[in-house]
């Protein structure tokens, strides 16, 4: 069963665990808390950047968020949080709080940019968290996939995001299918947009991936990579019949592609960053969707 593996970290043995014992400080645990102090930096503050903000900001940490255009696409933020920011123009570069930790939340995307670019702000002590996805996995069989398979170099965006992981220390996370606020998936069938097939989708709920994005910035190794999806991979059909019976939309054309999915597993990130999710089952989150569609309650 994908969704279940076991969320008990062995606290006596995991490194990151270590400032929950009654041990005075260590010097792994200083650096941790050093690294909370530094500012967060949202790379390209789109979708998941405006729910991490808000979780930022909540958590007390120093956040700013980037914008090609931030005085138009920035409005959910404090005006003095605001920054410039453009990966193909050098000169925003410059705007970035050095000794911060960047969370890029685009497609690396192209490679020497984004490699130019790494080595600019690591030069400047900066660290870095990129937002990826679960498509870096290629399609096999069947079978779950976890962070221990190799990932599809051919992919331009899987190749760049490898090179920011083993040359630059960067934390990877391979996202499912994002939803939420406003990218509803019961909407998606609703719209047409979805057949109801026997492929598997893998999903997560975007106030899961801001809480896993800042768990991972205090509690991940540089350099490590992680699956984040809700551990339940879903066929669409079975999606599609609880959408007929609970909230009474009517069933999508049935499709018979050959395309069977995949089924990720999030042990990984659940266990060694001690995450535990806010929205574990799809129908409950959706439910609440449906009545506060644009999350202004959460
Ligand atoms: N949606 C999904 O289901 C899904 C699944 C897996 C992974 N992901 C990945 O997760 C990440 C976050 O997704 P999201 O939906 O939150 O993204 P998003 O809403 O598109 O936000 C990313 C923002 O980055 C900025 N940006 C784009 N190109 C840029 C560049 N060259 N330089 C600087 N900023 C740039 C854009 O903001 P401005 O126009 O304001 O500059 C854009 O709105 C993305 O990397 C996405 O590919 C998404």
């Amino acid at each position: 069963m994908p969704g279940a593996c076991s969320f008990l970290p062995n606290l006596a043995s995991a490194p990151h665990f270590e400032s929950l014992r009654s041990d005075p400080p260590n010097l792994a645990s200083i650096a941790r808390m050093e690294r909370t102090k530094q500012p967060i930096v949202i790379l390209g503050a789109g979708y998941t950047g405006k729910f991490l903000y808000r979780l930022a900001r909540k958590q007390g940490e120093t956040v700013f968020a980037t914008s090609r255009w931030p005085e138009n696409h920035l409005s959910f933020t404090r005006p003095e949080d605001r920054l410039a920011f453009d990966l193909h123009r050098k000169e925003t570069w410059e705007s970035l709080p050095p000794q911060s930790q960047l969370i890029w939340c685009f497609p690396a995307l192209p490679a020497k940019a984004a490699s130019a670019f790494a080595r600019h702000m690591t030069s400047q002590k900066c660290r870095f968290l990129v937002l990826g996805t679960t498509s870096a996995f290629p399609r096999l069989g069947g079978g779950i996939i976890d962070e221990t398979m190799e990932v599809d170099l051919a992919k331009p965006r899987t190749q760049s995001e490898e090179d920011l992981r083993k040359i630059h220390g960067a934390i990877v996370l391979r996202l499912a299918g994002l939803y939420g606020p406003g990218r509803n998936v019961l909407d998606w069938i609703r719209k047409g947009k979805i057949f109801s097939s026997e492929r598997y989708v893998n999903l997560i709920h975007v106030e899961d991936v801001a809480g896993i994005c800042l768990k991972a910035l205090t509690h991940a190794p540089p350099g490590s990579a992680y699956i984040v999806s809700d551990g339940v991979p879903r066929r669409w059909s079975e999606i599609c019949t609880m959408a007929v019976r609970r909230w009474g939309i009517p069933r999508p054309p049935h499709s018979h592609g050959k395309d069977g999915g995949k089924q990720l597993s999030s042990c990984k990130v659940l266990r060694e960053l001690n995450y535990q999710l806010r929205y574990p089952d799809l129908y409950e989150a959706l439910d609440i969707l449906e009545q506060d569609p644009r999350g202004t309650h959460s």
